[in-house]
């Protein structure tokens, strides 16, 4: 079987499970042939693969019947231009995140030695680009979980980078320090559990449920507790960067508020929705 015929034959398995079926099934075959770019296939198209080529080939595209998604099949995910490994079981990296930390990019020069916190660090996605968008910057990083303490720190060894981020595996809830910072982001969970059940099954099955619901009413406690019990451990003027869900905003605009912040970009969905914030502390205060 040549590349041509392979490609032929697993778009006929995958085209009615998933709507990207060709792009896929051009993902997959170079990722079994260890090919950088999907386009080589093209060059190619003669090419004759090994019995073992095409079981791994034709075993990935039966993962992708089955749902599975592709990061979670390749075991990487492109985010920020670094590649991330995602073979353990934490998060796929989310285009939206790559916002929140354009957000941040804007507001700071790119030497500046900045300190900065990264609350549910996941893969390390945040604290990897934010590494490699500030190059004096270094920083912490914490997870409840401990895939998700083991990915950042493997994701940090792979770039070479595991010396400037001290990583450790703690509940945001019991988490205390006299740090200052320049900088607090975080991505943490924010879906409702009946947002939870209408979510695609790939999302179900193959991540971590921990890392996408918050379950409280508003699905909104983790940027509470972060806006009242962590802004002492923020500098004045300092950030406070959040991916947040939606219909969320007016309601942690108000907290921020009321807490000394004030916002100073944010970032619309399409559908109107605010995904990113980027919030400044500008004084020291809690209004009653
Ligand atoms: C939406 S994921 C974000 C992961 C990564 N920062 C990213 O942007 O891809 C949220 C993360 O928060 C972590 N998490 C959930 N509850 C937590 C808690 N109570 N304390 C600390 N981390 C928590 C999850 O394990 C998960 O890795």
């Amino acid at each position: 079987m040549n590349i041509y015929q392979a490609l032929k034959n697993s778009y006929l398995l995958l085209n009615n499970k998933s709507k990207t079926y060709k792009l896929d099934c051009e993902i997959l075959l170079a990722n079994s042939l260890k090919l950088n770019n999907r386009l080589d296939l093209f060059l190619n198209l003669e090419k004759k693969l090994t019995k073992k080529e095409i079981n791994i080939f034709f075993h990935s595209i039966k993962e992708r019947q089955n749902f599975k998604p592709i990061s979670k099949i390749t075991k990487k995910k492109e985010f920020w231009n670094i590649q991330i490994d995602v073979s353990k079981k934490v998060l796929i990296p989310r285009p939206e995140t790559e916002v929140l930390l354009d957000l941040v990019s804007k507001v700071y020069n790119k030497k500046s030695n900045i300190e900065f916190l990264d609350i549910g660090c996941g893969s390390g996605c945040i604290a990897l680009s934010l590494l490699n968008i500030f190059i004096n910057s270094k920083g912490e990083a914490f997870d409840i979980s401990r895939e998700a303490v083991a990915s950042t720190n493997l994701n940090l060894k792979k770039n070479n980078k595991s010396n400037r981020v001290k990583v450790f595996q703690r509940d945001l809830f019991k988490f205390k320090t006299n740090k200052k910072y320049d900088l607090i982001i975080s991505n943490p969970p924010y879906l409702k559990s009946s947002d939870y059940i209408n979510l695609e099954p790939s999302i179900k099955i193959f991540e971590p449920k921990k890392a996408l619901v918050s379950d409280t009413k508003y699905g909104i406690e983790f940027y509470n507790h972060i806006i009242i019990h962590l802004k002492k451990n923020l500098k004045i003027n300092g950030y406070l960067a959040f991916e947040i869900g939606n219909n969320q905003f007016i309601k942690i605009q108000k907290l921020l508020s009321q807490n000394g912040f004030v916002v100073k970009s944010k970032f619309k969905l399409i559908n109107n929705q605010i995904r990113c914030l980027l919030a400044k502390k500008i004084k020291n205060y809690t209004l009653q």
